[in-house]
């Protein structure tokens, strides 16, 4: 049985779902728990960000999608203390092949029920369809990065109601974790806006840390290495130790 599962989701694109997904899971790690990492996003950048190639891998997550008892053979040990369970290009697919499948909203689910890990953080895809509607149907928590810029709340009312759907379905379970301000410029007023209107609209929800914009959390993924390999003194590295903290305070254990 797995631990705590967390989807990491924002249909809205390039908010750091990804950057933020494999550098809480690095640091969740560090800190000695067993942490498995699921690609969800066809884009495979959680996978590649990890230093694996997406099209050397003859199967990957899709296939786990149609049979969950192959879900052992395709987890890879990344060099740096967690767990990828891969994706692909041909991830896409199940975004439509998925739709006359029994249960199909509940196929990720069945995968992860067979695992045994302290975390399983999912990294969802930049849309609201089956992919991330099976990665919230499986987690009893969501994380949603909000990048701090004037359009930060638009299209979180929609991620809301995907949210309360499924709730009232699929999982009643399924809890907000928290709201992660990404990519944040302290000296912009702006910024330090956004973040207080973020806040009115879920009290106690936002991190208190915040993901500063730096170049080393956007070199990182080139390199294959999470933060604390790449450069651990950076800012961005401070701040997802200081996220991956809150994360393991905030669940139930
Ligand atoms: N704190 C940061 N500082 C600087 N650059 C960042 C930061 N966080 C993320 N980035 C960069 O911003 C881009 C988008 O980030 P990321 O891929 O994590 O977003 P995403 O929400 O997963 O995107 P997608 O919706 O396409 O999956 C990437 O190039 C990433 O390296
Ligand atoms: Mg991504």
């Amino acid at each position: 049985m797995p631990g705590s599962i967390i989807a990491i989701a924002n249909q809205k694109g390039g908010v750091g779902k990804t950057t933020t997904a494999i550098n809480t899971a690095a640091y969740l790690a560090e800190d000695g728990a067993s942490v498995l990492i699921v690609d969800l996003d066809p884009q495979a950048n959680t996978t590649s960000g990890l230093g694996i190639d997406k099209h050397s891998l003859s199967q990957d997550i899709y296939h786990a999608l149609y049979d969950e008892t192959l879900v052992s053979t395709l987890l890879h040990q990344t060099p740096h203390g967690i767990s990828l369970l891969p994706a692909s290009p041909v991830l896409a697919a199940a975004e439509v092949e998925l739709v006359d499948i029994a249960e199909r909203e509940r196929r990720l689910r069945k995968v992860l029920q067979q695992l045994d890990f302290d975390y399983i953080l999912i990294d969802c895809p930049p849309s609201l369809g089956l992919l991330t509607v099976n990665a919230l149907a499986a987690s009893d928590y969501v994380i949603i990065p909000v990048q701090t810029e004037y359009y930060a709340l638009e299209g979180l009312g929609q991620l809301l109601h995907t949210i309360d759907l499924v709730k009232q379905g699929l999982n009643p379970e399924l809890e907000i974790l928290g709201v992660v301000m990404t990519m944040h410029s302290s000296r912009t007023v702006l910024s330090n806006q956004v973040r207080e209107e973020v806040k009115k609209h879920f009290p106690d929800k936002v991190f208190e840390g915040v993901i500063p914009r730096n170049i080393r959390v956007a070199e990182a993924p080139s390199f294959g290495q999470p933060l604390h390999v790449y450069d651990k003194r950076s800012k961005g590295a401070k701040a997802y130790k200081r996220l991956a903290k809150e994360v393991a305070g905030r669940v139930k254990k």
